[in-house]
């Protein structure tokens, strides 16, 4: 059964607490569920917003349509190989786990589940604040991991037909904080699961250079255990990650529960050699970092692309710990904008404009936002 409300209030809903009203609003607790909501009036002939964690979410106007909050749940391990259509050339057997987490979970939840397993793949995607629904769509990442390293497959309902489809790993077009649910299929899709593919065995990926040098400084970390030689952490375990990236983040960005953000505000900024190397002849220390990700789909040498710091960039414009009345930037990660109280969606989207602008001008690069504005 759903209940569909009329005139509701976002503002608890939204990581920025930004105050904003949907025409209506629906809370789903149950796949089977589904069928009723799509065959719905309120459904059928409204604009439609699936809203998950809503952390990486601003709203600059009320939503004048239905929200559909997924709140599905359950986390379970997948028997192997029967109940998993894997990929091709997927290696089944002792050394992976297939997890399948439904849409509604907190990301960090799947996390902890896996991390207390001793399972590995995941555990530099701690604390990443929203729903395991919303994971795929920007393919969330951090610490050198991306949700695409480790995702089987997207359980997805078809909104136009009410028919479930499975998209492989493959299928979902990932890129950097991208998904083929940001582009071709916008709003075509609704997530109901997805299933993870981690391993038993150990997979460390410790080359994130904050994070291996917080790591390797035994002396701040409550955790290491230190060897009689080197004092280093000799045996590395998923929790132990999952901590250091989380005592990062915590240091890094504001918890949305005391002040208002969506991380990130904007993303990182693809640039060519030739550009890097304009740069670097002015700046001779832009953080840049050269990523698989960057290669253009045709793999040519002379199309890869290194990743510029946005966050340094907008720090050089000088906006890094800058308020303007209710909103401001960080003053301890410039990517993020913060509302400080009181702010409205358009006071952020414009404080965005302003720096957009100011990169543009001083640097002759475009930023671009993260956050998806409504
Ligand atoms: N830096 C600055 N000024 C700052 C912050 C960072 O110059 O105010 C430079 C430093 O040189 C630093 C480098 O940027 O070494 C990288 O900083 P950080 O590790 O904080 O990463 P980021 O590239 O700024 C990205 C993600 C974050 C993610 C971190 C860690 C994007 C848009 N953001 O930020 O994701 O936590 O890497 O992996 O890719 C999010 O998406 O909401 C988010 C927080």
């Amino acid at each position: 059964m759903i209940e569909i409300k009329k005139n509701y209030d976002l503002t608890k809903l939204n990581t920025f607490g930004i105050s904003a009203w949907a025409k209506f609003f629906v809370e789903l607790n149950d796949e089977k569920d589904l069928e009723e909501l799509f065959l719905s009036p309120e459904f059928k002939n409204n604009q439609k917003l699936f809203l998950g964690g809503g952390s990486n979410i601003l709203f600059t106007k009320n939503f004048d349509g239905i929200v559909i909050l997924n709140k599905l749940k359950g986390i379970e391990i997948l028997e192997v190989p029967t109940k998993v259509p894997t990929r091709v050339g997927t290696q089944v057997g002792k050394n992976f786990v297939f997890i399948r987490a439904m849409g509604g979970e907190i990301w960090h939840d799947l996390v902890t589940f896996a991390v207390n397993k001793d399972y590995w793949g995941i555990e530099n995607l701690s604390f990443i604040p929203g729903t395991v629904g919303a994971a795929p769509i920007q393919n969330i990442g951090a610490y050198g991991a991306e949700l695409k390293d480790i995702l089987e497959n997207v359980e997805a309902y078809e909104i136009k037909t009410g028919q479930k489809k499975i998209f492989k790993n493959k299928e979902c077009e990932f890129g950097y904080r991208d998904s083929i649910f940001k582009n071709k299929f916008k709003g075509e899709y609704f997530i109901a699961a997805v299933v993870l593919k981690l391993s038993k065995m150990e997979k460390k990926n410790i080359n994130y250079k904050i994070l291996r040098e917080y790591l390797e400084k035994p002396a701040r970390n409550a955790f290491s255990i230190a060897d009689a030689g080197g004092n280093k952490i000799v045996e590395y375990t998923p929790k132990i990650i999952s901590d250091a990236v989380m005592a990062i983040r915590k240091s890094k960005l504001p918890d949305p529960v005391l002040i208002g953000n969506a991380g990130s505000f904007f993303k990182n900024v693809f640039v060519d050699k030739e550009k890097l190397q304009d740069l670097l002849q002015k700046y001779p220390n832009v953080p840049y970092f050269e990523e698989e990700n960057g290669s253009k789909e045709n793999g040519s040498k002379a199309s890869v692309l290194v990743k510029i710091s946005a966050a340094w960039l907008i720090e050089k414009c000088g906006w890094k710990g800058r308020r303007i009345g209710n909103v401001g930037v960080h003053e301890k990660q410039a990517l993020v904008l913060v509302n400080y109280g009181g702010a409205t969606g358009g006071e952020i989207k414009n404080l965005s404009e302003q720096i957009i602008a100011s990169v543009r001008s001083k640097f002759g690069l475009k930023l671009e936002r993260e956050v998806n504005l409504i």
